[in-house]
């Protein structure tokens, strides 16, 4: 009986550790197409097969878009206006939302629940990919909130999503970047102030 009980509190335990944050893996080093190959290969997708991305392809496509490639200045695959990192990025999947620590290369959960409707939007395709990124624009971090710095913020926002473009172009999956999304859903769920923008979205799934 007592044997009986504490695997059960180990496996209580376990399942509780799964549905908090997810440390994700090393990103490959090789793999992939050429650039070029990709550059060929890009396009927008909006069909997608139900299946989860695995852990590698998901540990890749999220390090890709915005993950830290030069340990000793914690500068990002992504270049950024005067290096502000302003661009936060959020992983929607069936289970949860989390948002992605790019120092721990770990995504940290903050809502529970499915709600890739809100990514959707008035598209209900998008909410049939397995996972979206979300890109949400932090304007705090700039001294100023004037239009030139919103352009600059828009175009951060626009480069993270040309990084997934193309890693999924490299890597055989499907994608769009999409400007469609019910914001004020997604403002509420995640908390999100009135500087933090969420600017463009891109679902991804293996081709159905
Ligand atoms: C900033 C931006 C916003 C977009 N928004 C949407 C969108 O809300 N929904 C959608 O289905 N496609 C969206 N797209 C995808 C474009 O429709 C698509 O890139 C365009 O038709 C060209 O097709 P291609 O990407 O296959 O070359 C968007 C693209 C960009 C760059």
């Amino acid at each position: 009986m007592r044997k009986i009980l504490v695997a059960a509190m180990f496996s209580a335990a376990f399942s509780l550790c799964r549905a908090q944050d997810i440390k994700l893996l090393q990103p490959d080093t090789q793999g992939g197409k050429t650039l070029m190959k990709a550059f060929w290969d890009r396009k927008s997708d909006r069909e997608y097969s139900e299946k989860t991305l695995t852990d590698k392809d998901l540990s890749n496509l999220v390090w890709a878009a915005t993950g830290i490639n030069r340990k000793d200045s914690g500068k990002r695959t992504n270049p950024t206006a005067m290096n502000l990192q302003e661009i936060m990025l959020y992983v929607f999947n069936d289970k949860a939302v989390y948002l992605y620590d790019a120092k721990k290369h770990t995504l940290v959960k903050k809502a529970d629940g499915d709600h890739r409707n809100l990514i959707a939007g008035r598209q209900d395709f998008a909410s049939k990919a397995p996972v979206s990124l979300l890109m949400v624009v932090d304007m705090s971090k700039y001294m100023d909130d004037d239009e030139h710095a919103r352009l600059m913020g828009a175009v951060d926002a626009g480069i993270v999503s040309q990084n997934i473009n193309l890693y999924c172009a490299a890597n055989n999956l499907c994608t769009v970047p999409r400007g469609t999304m019910d914001q004020n859903g997604i403002r509420k769920l995640l908390g999100l102030t009135e500087l933090q923008i969420p600017l463009i979205n891109n679902p991804v799934g293996y081709p159905k």
